[in-house]
């Protein structure tokens, strides 16, 4: 019996194909996926990443909360359109304090991974509220609710607390200092002691523009850091870190 007729009978026997092709395809998922978590380089430490700001991660956890994902993703491809549109392709670094990622797989509004530093502020205060008053056409819903919603920080030590289970490494001193930090971020007047040591590169400033600390201060903090934290001027890919 030759091999052709051999394999005929794999063909023709719907559970034997079955079982077989689990077979194959569970040890090429072995082969592809479990080296990952042995090779010192999957996630390439990158200079310039940093966990959250308090006030960042409080606005991350608006975004997840509003379902912000649903119509935008946070992760640059390396093609050509999409770097050309959006900036450097994204680095696993750069959502590895992520928990969970914000990849996302559906764009019905751009990518947002570079999304800091392109809008000012009132822009983006403005685009919450109204998205089509600076957007003709969008499709985007309102968020103006955010600024009637004040925040107090009660929870984000807790918050960070989880993070750190998950492994993000809040030390000692971010955690006692996780409150006024919080609060500070938005308020230069606060007097924000250490805030730029404990995450460098944070932006101290009244990010929604009204007297009172809200959900929209931390959504915009968390939109203006979104793809700053590495400097690609400087940054040159290195296989074997
Ligand atoms: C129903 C889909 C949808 C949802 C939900 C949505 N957006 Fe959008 N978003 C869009 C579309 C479409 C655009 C492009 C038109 C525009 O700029 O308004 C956009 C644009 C944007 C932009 C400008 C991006 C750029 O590079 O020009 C930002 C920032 C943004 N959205 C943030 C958010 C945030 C934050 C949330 C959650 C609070 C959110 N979006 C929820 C559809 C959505």
């Amino acid at each position: 019996m030759g091999i052709l007729d051999r394999h005929k009978r794999i063909e023709t026997h719907a559970t034997l194909l079955l079982v077989l092709s689990f077979l194959v395809v569970t040890i090429g998922g072995i082969v592809q996926i479990v080296p990952l978590f042995y090779l010192q380089n999957t996630i390439e430490s990158v200079e310039g990443v940093r966990p959250y700001a308090p006030l960042e991660l409080a606005g991350r956890d608006i975004y997840l909360r509003e379902g912000c994902y649903n119509c935008h993703s946070q992760m640059i491809r390396p093609l050509r359109d999409e770097v050309e549109r959006y900036g450097h392709y994204s680095l696993a670094a750069e959502s590895k304090y992520d928990h969970p990622f914000q990849w996302g797989s559906k764009r019905t509004g751009p990518d947002l991974a570079r999304v800091g530093g392109r809008y000012s502020d009132a822009w983006h205060v403005d685009h919450l509220t109204d998205p089509q008053s600076v957007v003709p056409g969008s499709v985007m819903p309102p968020y103006g609710f955010l600024m009637n919603r004040p925040l107090d920080g009660r929870w984000i030590g807790d918050s960070m607390q989880a993070h750190r289970t998950v492994g993000v490494p809040y030390d000692a001193d971010m955690l006692t200092h996780a409150r006024a930090d919080f609060r500070a971020q938005a308020d230069p007047l606060l007097n924000p002691d250490g805030l730029q040591d404990r995450y460098p590169g944070a932006e101290i400033r009244n990010f929604d523009g009204q007297p009172a600390l809200t959900e929209m201060d931390a959504l915009v903090a968390y939109l203006q850091v979104l793809g700053t934290m590495v400097d690609f001027s400087t940054y040159t890919p290195d296989p074997n870190r």
